[in-house]
């Protein structure tokens, strides 16, 4: 019996220690801004712009945000409309977190995605 209660101590002892673990992933994970640098388009996009523009970049309608996925805009402009915003259009945040790399991943997977 005495051996049953030792076992359930390390048990639960080891139970505090992984949930400890856990909430320190999670609040790490939480402040990432960034992901690894060998990121793709669609990765970056769903990170990034998803939040606004939805996967499919059907934008909401309700909230504001336009379709982005349809744009007229060429590469480089939505490159340019990424890393320095555009004049006049505030709704829009400025991502100086991102490289131009990762901003170019970005405008090629924009302009093949389909709508
Ligand atoms: C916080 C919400 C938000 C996020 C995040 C966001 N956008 Fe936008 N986006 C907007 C809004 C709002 C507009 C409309 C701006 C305006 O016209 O004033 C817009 C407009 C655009 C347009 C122009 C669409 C058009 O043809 O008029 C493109 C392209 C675009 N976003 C791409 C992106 C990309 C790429 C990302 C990710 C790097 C991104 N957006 C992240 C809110 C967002």
């Amino acid at each position: 019996m005495e051996r049953v209660i030792a076992f359930l101590g390390v048990f639960t002892l080891q139970i505090k220690v992984f949930s400890y673990l856990c909430a320190v992933a999670l609040v790490a994970g939480c402040s990432e801004e960034h992901l690894p640098e060998d990121a793709n388009g669609r990765e970056l996009y769903n990170f990034h712009c998803a939040g606004c523009h939805q996967e499919t970049g059907v934008g909401k309608f309700f909230a504001g945000i336009p379709a982005n996925a349809n744009t007229p805009m060429s590469s480089y402009e939505v490159v340019q409309l990424i890393q320095k915003g555009k004049q006049g259009k505030e709704g829009m945040p400025v991502f100086e977190q991102l490289t131009k790399r990762e901003a170019i991943l970005i405008a090629g997977y924009l302009k093949q995605l389909q709508p």
